[in-house]
């Protein structure tokens, strides 16, 4: 796919500035904050999806790849309320922004036979953030009472890998 396939409502700039920042090879930390600075100026609006695609799933959070290349990937998270996802972590550097709704954060510390948590956040409408590999595991929860949409942009062909999750953890919190 290439940026004349770039169709969406505001999603071009994006692309063709994450094309730009890849290209200049920093590290993965350095990438994940550079495209989020560029996501700040850049994020698009709900229009960037269809009516359909902002109704959701009954069933549980929806994803939808609007972009994908061999070394990043765009993709639309739609999360009705109370809508999270289990505790994961990544294959590469991930920037994410939010367009509606609260994605609440819980992150956590990996200690061999248990997880601890580590922090907490309300990523709200407007903010960006971005992280690196190792030290990412965290899960995810739309605590608003609105739809949730996000935009995550990972460092990898998540149209290949068939996901951007690395690995799920089921090891009990304590
Ligand atoms: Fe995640």
């Amino acid at each position: 796919m290439n940026t004349a396939t770039v169709t969406r409502p505001g999603l071009e700039p994006l692309v063709s500035g994450v094309s730009r920042i890849v290209a200049r090879g920093l590290d993965a930390r350095d990438t994940a904050f550079a495209v989020a600075d560029l996501l700040r100026d850049n994020l698009p609006g709900p229009d960037l999806l269809t009516p359909a695609e902002r109704e959701g799933s009954p069933d549980r959070y929806v994803t939808h790849i609007l972009h994908a290349e061999d070394d990043f990937s765009v993709v639309a998270v739609v999360w009705r309320p109370g809508q999270g996802t289990p505790i994961h972590d990544h294959v590469s550097w991930c920037t994410f922004g939010i367009i509606s709704g609260i994605e609440h954060e819980t992150l956590y510390r990996d200690m061999g036979d248990h997880l601890v948590e580590i922090g907490r956040a309300d990523n709200l409408p407007g903010e960006v953030s971005g992280f690196a590999p190792p030290g990412d595991i965290h899960k995810v929860l739309n605590t608003s009472s609105e739809l949730g949409v996000s935009l995550h942009i990972y460092g990898a062909d998540v149209a290949k890998l068939g996901g951007s999750v690395r690995r799920l953890y089921d090891l009990p919190v304590k």
